[in-house]
């Protein structure tokens, strides 16, 4: 009899034993499974910013390249109009027919090669390329310039000529992000607006200084800016999604580092405050992976 029991008992144990393992194995297929939904929930939330990012660095760009275009398109549309009246009027000689066509090409030329340098920028880079950072440098500036004219802010450089192997568009995304709220911030200064470049090599990596004299960032919210939808602009101006792109292309893709201080400076003999922006970039991406 008590043998019996025994076996019944021994057999209960085992059946809780196995019903345990089974729960536990469940419960942990449900948790496994509700943390990939929270992943793709994740990746979905990074590819959205990406594209919003992109978006408002495009609208920036569009602004300066409709501003490019315009000498250019007014250049084709004169010298058109000229030959037709001239021909209209039968006073067009071989020689003004050739001068004013070769206007119209050098025009069309520019204009073509804007479009290449636009969409150059959009297409992500696959391998890391040689790069200078003087010509990436003038590239970003290039796609920013009426921008920078318009608010008339003066932008001085101090670059060493540095070859280096990196990501091309990815940097210049992130110098864009960087000017873009540097020209923001600057936007409170009634004159004397000023960004300063500075690169340098130190040891094997390329070294990026960017600040401005807008004031700086406001001490009680520094360590937030590259927090992803954190921004202090007016709703339409401000996405808070530059600067957390920003790092996460420095720090995943470029293999480097970035940070922000206020800090103090003088420039032509006058004291100013704004933020300094730091680059900190590998001179050669492969070496790091
Ligand atoms: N050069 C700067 N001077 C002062 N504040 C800055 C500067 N750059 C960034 N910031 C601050 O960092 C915040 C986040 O920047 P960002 O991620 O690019 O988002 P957004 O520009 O859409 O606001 C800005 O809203 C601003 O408060
Ligand atoms: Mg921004």
């Amino acid at each position: 009899m008590s043998k019996l029991l025994f076996i019944i008992i021994g057999f209960i144990l085992i059946f809780i034993l196995f019903y345990r393992q089974y729960l536990l194995k469940k419960m942990n297929e449900e948790l496994n499974e509700k943390i990939k939904i929270e992943i793709k929930k994740n990746e979905e939330k990074t590819r959205i910013s990406i594209q919003q990012s992109r978006m408002a660095s495009m609208g920036e760009m569009l602004e300066n390249i409709a501003h490019q275009w315009r000498q250019p398109l007014s250049t084709i549309s004169v010298a058109a109009s000229g030959i037709e009246i001239k021909k209209e009027l039968n006073i067009l000689n071989d020689e003004e027919l050739s001068d004013s066509l070769k206007h119209i090409k050098n025009a069309t030329q520019y204009l073509s090669n804007t479009i290449d340098d636009f969409r150059n920028f959009f297409v992500k880079d696959k391998i890391p390329s040689n790069i200078n950072i003087r010509n990436t440098l003038n590239k970003t500036i290039d796609l920013m310039s009426s921008t920078l004219a318009k608010e008339e802010i003066t932008l001085i450089r101090n670059i060493q000529n540095i070859n280096f192997t990196s990501y091309e568009n990815e940097l210049i995304q992130v110098l864009m992000n960087i000017f873009i709220n540097a020209k923001d911030a600057l936007a409170n200064r009634k004159s004397e607006k000023l960004i300063i470049v500075v690169i340098k090599q130190i040891e094997d990596n390329l070294v990026i200084k960017i600040k401005d004299n807008a004031g700086g960032v406001d001490s009680s919210i520094i360590d937030k800016i590259f927090e992803p939808y954190f921004t202090t602009k007016h709703q339409f101006n401000g996405t808070g999604i530059g600067l957390y792109m920003s790092k996460l292309i420095v720090e995943k893709h470029l293999i480097g580092e970035i940070s922000v201080k206020n800090i103090d400076f003088i420039f032509n003999s006058k004291t100013y405050r704004g933020a300094l922006f730091e680059l900190v970039l590998p001179l050669n991406i492969t070496n790091n992976k």
